[in-house]
């Protein structure tokens, strides 16, 4: 199993450009279910999570594949969808699988996909999912861990979410593109990546008014159609890099990213004292001390996402006082913390919130994670420490990082992957 090692404390300067956003491309790929004829995605990164939803619409029966002549370009062609059926073995390795519920009950008039069950950053039930697919009219029926969903036609109708859900509101948004008449979904979530899913569906001929606000107006058409989309850049790749160049008191530019994208993150990188500048596409952060004491929140967007919380702790670790940070979004998203505080940070967690009391050296260990970001931040917090860290169960990092090792190779980190 492959492993990374990093020899800490090299100081990471130069430019590094970020791949495409898994999140926004995992919800597009389900959205190509819904258009006749085939959608091509660019800028698609190389990534474990995509691979499995690629994997997914081959064995709902599309063809979907990786272009014969660029790396980072996916087409999918829906035309051929047989069994809509999303088998357990998939659905369970990424919980974004669920989103394919959506398109299919819309476009083909079932969807079958196994519940997903928990995961390791908590308990992420999919109610919300089910309420709007089920006020669309969809029939809903749980038989032995498969969800099922029926509707021959699906009817226009006001959602409101009980809770902020990114892939509820994208999965709900997508059915809704093809019923009859008008739906309105409230307290939608607001996150660039509905955005972005939304800008594509309505090139495929849907109307979707208000993405990026809370409220979400839907005017159901009879069809939509493939099309050529090219997937922006990932932000939590972006947040991770200048992280990376934070603890390490760098010089780092980080390219093919909106920064209006990033604000809240930004903010807060600020907040620490670094020096942080942007231009339209890309972002440079230049860190000279320690950082400053900071209070982070994580909530929906526009707040601090929560997906950044764990890379921006790794930072905090080395600050220079006390700082805290509270997870809202899910229970259970603190499993760095041990691994963080076997490295030798200084941090109590009470519920929610960690309470990090910065130490002025973290010294290598072997660690593991269970989770992406986990991964992530013990990837940071090892490019500052003292010694050889060794990151195990590279795998969660391979899920949502393209290439990261080589990314940060290019900055000068001395990071290598051991088969
Ligand atoms: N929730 C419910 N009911 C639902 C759906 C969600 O109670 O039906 C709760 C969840 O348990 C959680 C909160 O609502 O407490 C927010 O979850 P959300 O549904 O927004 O998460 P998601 O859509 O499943 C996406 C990203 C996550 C990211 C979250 C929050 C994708 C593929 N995943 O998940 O990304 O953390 O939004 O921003 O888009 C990651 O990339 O590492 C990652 C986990």
């Amino acid at each position: 199993m492959d492993r990374i090692v990093i020899t800490g404390g090299t100081r990471l300067s130069g430019e590094v450009c970020v791949s495409g956003s898994k999140n926004a491309t995992l919800a597009l790929m389900a959205a190509a279910l819904l258009g006749r004829g085939e959608t091509v995605l660019e800028n698609v990164p190389g990534v474990r999570d995509v691979e499995h939803m690629l994997a997914l619409l081959r064995a709902l029966g599309a063809q979907a594949d990786w272009d014969a002549q660029d790396s980072h370009t996916v087409r999918i062609n829906p035309e051929s969808v047989a069994t809509p059926e999303a088998p357990y073995e998939l659905v369970r390795k990424m919980r974004a699988s669920f989103m394919v519920l959506g398109p299919l009950v819309a476009r083909f008039g079932c969807g079958r996909v196994s519940e997903p069950g928990g995961c390791a950053i908590g308990v992420r039930p999919i109610d919300q999912h089910l309420k709007g697919l089920q006020a669309l009219g969809a029939k809903i029926r749980l038989d032995h861990g498969v969800i099922e969903a029926f509707g021959a036609r699906l009817q226009g109708a006001s959602i409101s979410f009980d809770t902020v859900t990114v892939n509820g509101t994208q999965n709900v948004m997508m059915a809704a593109t093809l019923a009859d008449g008008e739906t309105v979904l409230d307290n939608a979530a607001r996150e660039p990546e509905v955005v972005e899913l939304a800008d594509m569906l309505n090139r495929m001929g849907a109307e979707i008014r208000g993405a990026g606000s809370d409220r979400v107006v839907i005017q159901g058409v009879p069809e939509l159609r493939g099309v050529s989309h090219r997937v922006s850049g990932d932000r939590i790749e972006a947040g991770t890099l200048l992280a990376a160049g934070m603890i390490t008191r760098g010089d780092v530019l980080v390219t093919g990213i909106d920064p209006v994208t990033m604000d809240s993150m930004l903010d807060k990188m600020r907040e620490t004292g670094a020096q942080i500048t942007t231009t339209v596409d890309s972002v440079h952060v230049r860190a000279d001390a320690p950082s400053e004491p900071i209070r982070v929140v994580t909530a929906p967007y526009p707040s601090f996402p929560t997906d950044m919380q764990a890379q921006l702790m790794a930072v905090l670790c080395l600050g220079r006082s006390s700082s805290v940070v509270t997870e809202t979004v899910f229970e259970n998203r603190f499993m760095h913390v041990p691994e963080l505080v076997r490295m030798g940070a200084d941090i109590a967690l009470d519920g929610r919130s960690a309470h990090i009391r910065g130490v002025s050296v973290l010294a290598a260990a072997p660690v593991m994670a269970t989770d992406l970001r986990a991964s992530a931040c013990l990837l940071v917090a090892g490019l500052a420490a003292r010694g050889e860290t060794v990151v195990n169960r590279v795998y969660h990092i391979d899920r949502g990082y393209e290439r990261i090792e080589e990314k940060l190779c290019s900055l000068g980190a001395e990071i290598r992957r051991e088969g």
